[in-house]
This record gives structure tokens, sequence and C-alpha cells, in this order.
């Protein structure tokens, strides 16, 4: 059987498996969370089945979609299907006692292809009907030491993240797919499948990749309550007040000179960065499993062309309103150890970034400035004591007709970026950036201290020592990822991913997120919860 039937077949055992075990909980009382969860699982896999694998216009069909997709789906199917093995034991237990002439169904003839005329009404109805027998005998027959031992609130949790963990991959391989061909339809981001999917904000964000704005898109025209000093450097946030002139918001600015980030730049940067997003308190829940990107939602810029700048204006998300100005990681870790998280915080962190990277990379973006300068740190809902990053500094770019570079933002490059300012840039150049920034995180040091005495002695080097200089960088980089030190901090695993980070290489773009969510993004998960 290929790809796409098999995965077929599992979302059918997978989807039968779930109704029987909603309909045997539904009635015992404390389970509505669990029957509203199993629902929402359960429409999330229809509508994914219906988008990837319907008879023509299913999107898993379609031969120009990487192989590597269409297996990892199966793959994650696979795995949910497996996770529910249990309680497919106590279906197959059940059904030996229902007794019927000739007809009766068991799970397994979905094997012999039935799975695919399923689609049909009739087929849809009986075959629930017959589910809703099989749970009733089993409430009816079962004695409650099992019971609990399947159905308890203990293995319906674990049951729930299972389910939550598969369906966010699921989405995340999807969001792959539709980067390569493309959504099913233009008006496809915007329906009732995308929603239910949750893919609407990539969806917005991969069209934004490949659009410009409309020609009346401007600058702000509404004052700020603070002006913003020229001493601000670049990167760094100033919270403020925006006034709109009929109304006042709470504002994160973040001034970029016109050398950075010429003007008609800024309108598509900008633009794009409006793009919806989640960074509020819906992030939280998905922290540690989801895939998120995490941005400041943005409103626009404001010229200011008596200094030669622009001021992108972020929205501040709901901290403390008398919080001050933001600091970013490279603040932080500059601190020092009496500043330094809790290593399961630090896990968080971790994980946040490498997601936020994996789903720009999904979206059709570059960030092109990916260093511990450019991160924010900030509460993400009033009530929430730990702080959480946030991509700032997008699109910096370095002048293409320098001939010296400050070697302090190079420290954080991929040799085909070092002091290259008009190469081309690969999903693996912010690869190796992010693999800098953990190997800060987890030291707690920045590249900054690191390389104090070069800094100090040669803040700036020219074209010509480009090759040599990377690569004393590079060594000396990796002999700290190597480092008895940043593994006694955070362990084996992260040491070794932020390796992975430092010494990336995949040829084929799509095998290379796949790569990346597996070998970065969801090691760096596991240690979340320490
Ligand atoms: C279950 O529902 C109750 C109230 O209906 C809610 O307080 C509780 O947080 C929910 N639990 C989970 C795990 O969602
Ligand atoms: C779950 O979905 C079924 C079918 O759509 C519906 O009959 C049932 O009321 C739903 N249950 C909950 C708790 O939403
Ligand atoms: C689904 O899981 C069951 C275990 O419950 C296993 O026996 C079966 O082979 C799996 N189905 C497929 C198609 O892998
Ligand atoms: C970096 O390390 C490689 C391999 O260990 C070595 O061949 C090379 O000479 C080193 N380069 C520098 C500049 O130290």
């Amino acid at each position: 059987m290929d790809h796409v039937g098999a995965s077929l077949e599992l979302i059918h055992l997978v989807c039968a498996t779930l109704i029987f075990i909603r309909d045997v909980t539904k009635e015992t009382s404390g389970h509505t969370n669990t029957t509203d969860f199993l629902n929402r699982t359960l429409v999330f896999l229809e509508a994914f089945s219906d988008v990837c694998f319907s008879d023509v216009s299913g999107l898993l069909r379609d031969t120009r979609v990487n192989p590597a997709l269409t297996r990892d789906v199966e793959c994650s199917l696979y795995s949910l299907n497996k996770s529910l093995a249990a309680h497919r034991e106590a279906w197959r237990y059940v059904g030996k006692s229902l007794k019927r002439d000739g007809e009766q169904r068991s799970i397994d003839d979905l094997r012999r292809g039935r799975a695919a005329t399923l689609d049909t009404l009739y087929e849809k109805k009986a075959w629930r009907d017959e589910i809703k027998e099989r749970s009733q005998l089993w409430r009816e027959k079962a004695r409650s030491g099992l019971y609990d031992s399947l159905f308890g609130p203990e293995e319906m949790t674990a049951l729930t993240c299972n389910c939550v963990r598969w369906t966010h991959r699921l989405r995340q391989t999807i969001e792959i797919v539709f980067l390569g061909i493309g959504p099913p339809t233009p008006e496809f981001r915007r329906g009732r499948q995308a929603a239910i999917l949750g893919v609407e904000e990539i969806l917005e964000r991969q069209y934004r990749a490949g659009e410009e704005p409309s020609g009346n898109y401007n600058a702000l025209t509404g004052t700020l309550r603070d002006a913003i000093g020229i001493e601000h450097s670049s990167q760094g946030l100033i919270k403020t007040i925006y006034d709109d002139g009929s109304e006042e918001i709470d504002v994160l600015v973040e001034p970029r000179t016109d050398k950075d980030t010429p003007a008609e730049y800024m309108c598509h940067l900008t633009w794009l960065l409006q793009a919806p997003h989640q960074t509020d308190v819906t992030v939280k829940h998905d922290a540690q499993e989801g895939y998120q990107l995490h941005t400041l939602s943005c409103m626009g810029f404001i010229d200011d062309p008596f200094h030669k700048r622009s001021l992108i204006i972020y929205r501040s998300p709901q901290s403390h309103p008398w919080a001050s100005n933001p600091p970013s990681l490279h603040d932080m870790i500059s601190k020092g150890p009496t500043a330094r998280p809790s290593i399961g915080s630090r896990f968080l962190t971790a994980r946040a970034l490498a997601s936020t990277l994996l789903e720009n990379h999904a979206s059709g973006w570059i960030h092109g400035n990916v260093q511990s300068r450019s991160i924010a740190m900030l509460p993400r809902s009033l009530n929430d004591l730990e702080l959480s990053p946030f991509f700032v500094g997008w699109g910096v770019l370095q002048p293409l007709e320098a001939t010296q570079f400050p070697l302090e933002p190079n420290l954080y490059r991929h040799h085909a970026r070092f002091g290259r300012p008009s190469s081309e840039y690969a999903n693996e150049h912010e690869i190796y950036s992010l693999g800098v920034v953990l190997l800060e995180l987890g030291l707690w040091r920045t590249m900054a201290k690191i390389f104090a005495r070069r800094l100090e002695k040669f803040p700036h080097f020219a074209i010509a020592q480009q090759n040599d200089l990377f690569n004393r960088i590079h060594n000396a980089t990796l002999d700290w990822a190597n480092s008895i030190e940043i593994e006694r901090e955070m362990g084996k695993r992260y040491a070794q991913a932020v390796l992975k980070c430092l010494t990336w290489h995949y040829q084929d773009p799509v095998e290379g997120m796949l790569e990346f969510r597996k070998q970065v993004v969801d090691v760096l998960t596991a240690g979340c919860g320490l």
C-alpha cells in the first residue's frame, strides 16, 4: 500500500478508537473536558483527512509534494495509532461478545481497503451505530478496576498529551506542504477548514511573503508620547504610548537607521510583521508542544527623516503597565550568574527560539539577523512571572558596499555570511546563528564576553580576513559547544542540539525543516519540564 493509502487507513483506525473512547467515557461525570477534547481532535483529523487525502484534490496525492512529507504524516499517524493500542484491545475484547450473523464488522476490516469507502454517509452512520453499541457493552461489562486503568483520569491525561503532540506535528507538516505547493485554493486560508486545522496564520504569512503591500500602505501618522533619543541603539526596544488621534496604545518602539533598513524596505517588512499571530495567553498552553512564531504584533512604522531613521511600532503584550524597556536576551545574559534562570526556564526559551525559527522558515520568511541582541524578553501576559523570548531586529541588512565589518554581529554568522553581505540566504545560515544563541543561553555567557579580548583588539575586520578569521572563530565556538561546561549546565542532549545547529547541513530545504524539527525543536522539548 502506498503512503496515502496507509495514512488513510491509520486515520480511520485512530478516529474509530477515539469515538469509542469518547462514547465510553461520555456519561461519566468529570469527563466533559475529555469529551470536548476528543471531539475537537476528531474534527481536526477529519479536516486533515479531507485536505490531505480526499480522492481528487487531496494535497498529499499531488506528485509535487516531497515524499519526505508524506512519510512524515504517515509516521505521526502511526505513532498516534500506537498510543491508542490498549484502547483498541478493549474494543476488540467487546467485539468478541457482539454476536451478529455474518455481517459483523471489526476495525480490522478497515485494513482490507474499506477505509476509502467509509466517507460515504451511510457507511459512516452504520459504523458509528456499531461503535455506540460496543461502548455501551463495554460500560456494562467491564469490571471497575479495568475501567479505571483504561478510562480513568490519569489515562485520559496521557491520552490528551499524545493527541496534542501528534496533532501539532501533523499541523506543522501540512504547513510545509502549503509552503511547497500552496493551499488547495486561494480562498482556503480564510475558510472553515483552515480554522479547524489552525493554519490560518501561517497561510497569511506565506501569502504575504510572496506579495507586496498595496500602494497606499504608508507610514503611521500618530504620535509617540516620549521622544526617542538618538542615543538609543538599534535593536533595543523602548516602551512608550502611541496616540493615533482617537486611542492611546501601549507600544514598544524599535528604531532603525536608514542605513540598516532602507525606507522602501520598511513598508514591506512592517507589512509582513503585521501578519496576525498569537503571542498572548493562548501561546502559553502550547509553549512546550506547539510550534509557534514568537514575535511581537507590529502596527507599522513612523518616519523620522530628521534623524535618518524609522521607528517600528509594536503593540506591547499585556505586561505590567509600569514596566520599563524590555531587556534583550543579550542584556540578561550580560548581567551574569545572578540573573541566570532555572534550567527548565532556559529550555523553554531555547525551544521557543527554535520553534520560532522553524515557523519562520515554514512561512517562507527570513529573519536575517538572529543574535541574542535581537531577542526581546517579555512576560506574555499580566500574571506571567517568567520572561519569554520574542524575535525583533528583523531584516537588518549589512551594507552591501562595505569592505570593513564589525566583528561582533559576525560572531553569529555562518561562513557563507561572515562578512559577505551579498550572499544569498539559506535556512541553514539562520540555524547556525541559532546555534550560537543557544550556546550563549546554555553557558550563560555572551559571545561578546567569550571573545572579549579579540573584540577589544580588533573590533573590525577586512574582507581579506574572512576565511582565516571565520575558521578560527568557528573552531573556538565548536570547542565551547563540545566543552564539559555546556554539558554540565544543560545536559548532553542540549549540547548535542547546539552542536548540530553549528554544523547543520541539508541540501533539501524540506528535509532540512523536518530534520530540524526532529533533531532540535523536539529534542529541546524534553528539557522543558525540568
Ligand atoms: C476541565 O473543566 C473545568 C471546568 O469545566 C476546568 O476548570 C478545568 O480547568 C478543565 N480541565 C482541563 C484539564 O481542561
Ligand atoms: C461531540 O460531537 C458530536 C457530534 O458532532 C455531538 O453530538 C456531541 O454533542 C459533541 N459533544 C460535545 C461534548 O461537544
Ligand atoms: C495500529 O495500532 C495497533 C495497535 O493497537 C496495531 O496492532 C496496528 O498494526 C496498527 N495499525 C497500523 C496500520 O499500523
Ligand atoms: C580548525 O579546526 C580544523 C579541524 O579541527 C583544523 O583543520 C583547522 O586548522 C583549524 N583552523 C584554525 C584556524 O584553527
